[in-house]
């Protein structure tokens, strides 16, 4: 079955040639070659085991192309899209900075990590990319925050550096108590977060 998630990650790409750091089974790879508006996919893993996973999962699809890399190190200079998901936000950013130069060319940046939100979005502010778009999805009872960035200058408020844009009253203290939670490690509060966010849902 198709996931959600990577399905919602797809539909932000809004360019032609897409770099996917992390392509792992190759699912964002297999919805992107459907579409007329995509010309090229790079798909890359740093790892040889998920390397050769990756490549026959898109063996046939003549628009990607699979790379044994790390990061963006060879982002090639046609890409304008970069996707990297279903990391920790810490590993993203450092992708993102270790190679900083590459992303001249790039026009959007759709990430979607697994924690670290505020640090992801102030480092993106700082590389001069802003908040364009932001999609929630619930999959199999996990929330998942996928952020589209585009190139331009921006400046936004602490609660939306640590919230994102669809911050409000309503949420915050469901997602304060998460904040919180992260350093008390109640599992009686991680309970009821989860009854509370499926009341939500
Ligand atoms: C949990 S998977 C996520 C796969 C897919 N992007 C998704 O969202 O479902 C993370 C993948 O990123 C790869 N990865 C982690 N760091 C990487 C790096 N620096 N360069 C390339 N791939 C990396 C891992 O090998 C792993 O296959």
């Amino acid at each position: 079955m198709r996931s959600l998630r990577i399905s919602k990650i797809a539909s932000l790409v809004s360019y032609d040639t897409v770099f996917d750091v992390g392509a792992d089974h190759g699912e964002l790879e297999k919805i992107l070659s459907q579409s007329d508006n995509i010309k090229k996919i790079y798909a890359v893993e740093n790892k040889k085991g998920p390397f050769l996973n990756l490549s026959h999962n898109v063996e046939g699809l003549t628009k990607v192309t699979s790379l044994l890399s790390n990061g963006i190190k060879d982002l090639k200079e046609d890409v304008n899209s970069l996707v990297i998901a279903g990391m920790g936000g810490i590993n993203i950013v450092e992708i993102l900075l270790e190679n900083e130069d590459k992303l001249q060319n790039v026009k959007e940046i759709i990430l979607e990590p697994h924690s670290d939100y505020e640090l992801v979005r102030r480092i993106l502010v700082i590389l001069d990319y802003k908040i364009d778009e932001e999609i929630k999805v619930t999959e199999a009872g996990k929330n998942y925050l996928i952020t589209r960035f585009i190139k331009g200058k921006a400046t936004y408020s602490n609660d939306i550096y640590r919230y994102g844009l669809h911050y409000n009253e309503e949420s915050n203290n469901l997602e304060e108590l998460k904040v919180i939670n992260k350093r008390v490690k109640s599992t009686l509060i991680e309970k009821k977060l989860k009854e509370l966010e499926n009341h939500e849902n």
